[in-house]
């Protein structure tokens, strides 16, 4: 059975929907495998990002995760990646659909929620950092 990372980001912890998050996970039928509350290194954070490294928005996206509470997830089921994707919705406020996670709960570029892995090696890879 296929798996993914997941991350509620600090601003779906401090605005108190990381509830509402896992029911959607898991009404969709989605198991969570393991789970962790807690606030990440700077490094840690750095290196999920790598990818962004040179990107203008790297310095906010880093400054908004540290020293703030995130919660982790491995999740399995069926095409738990692109399935996963689909329900957090695209990360352009302007694109997110209602009825996703983001476009039920975000309007912002950095501050949005949730993230998920894009694909199955990516979330190996997470797994494997986070955890
Ligand atoms: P993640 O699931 O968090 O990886 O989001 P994503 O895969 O939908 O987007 P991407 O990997 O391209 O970007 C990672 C994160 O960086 C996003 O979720 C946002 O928090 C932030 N981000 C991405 N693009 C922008 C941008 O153009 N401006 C700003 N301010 N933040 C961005």
């Amino acid at each position: 059975m296929e798996r993914t990372f997941i991350m509620i980001k600090p601003d779906g912890i401090q605005r108190r929907i990381m509830g509402e998050v896992i029911s959607r996970i898991e009404n969709k039928g989605f198991k969570i495998l393991r789970a962790k509350l807690f606030k990440p290194s700077k490094s840690l954070i750095e290196e999920h990002y790598q990818e962004h490294r040179e990107k203008e928005f790297f310095h906010e996206l880093i400054d908004y995760i540290s020293g703030e509470s995130v919660m982790i997830m491995e999740v399995e089921g069926e095409s738990a990646v692109e399935v996963m994707r689909l329900m957090i919705g695209n990360k352009d406020p302007k694109l997110a659909a209602p009825g996703t996670i983001r476009g039920d709960f975000s309007n912002e570029k950095t501050q949005n929620v949730i993230h998920g892995s894009d694909s199955i090696e990516n979330a190996n890879r997470e797994i494997s950092l986070w955890f």
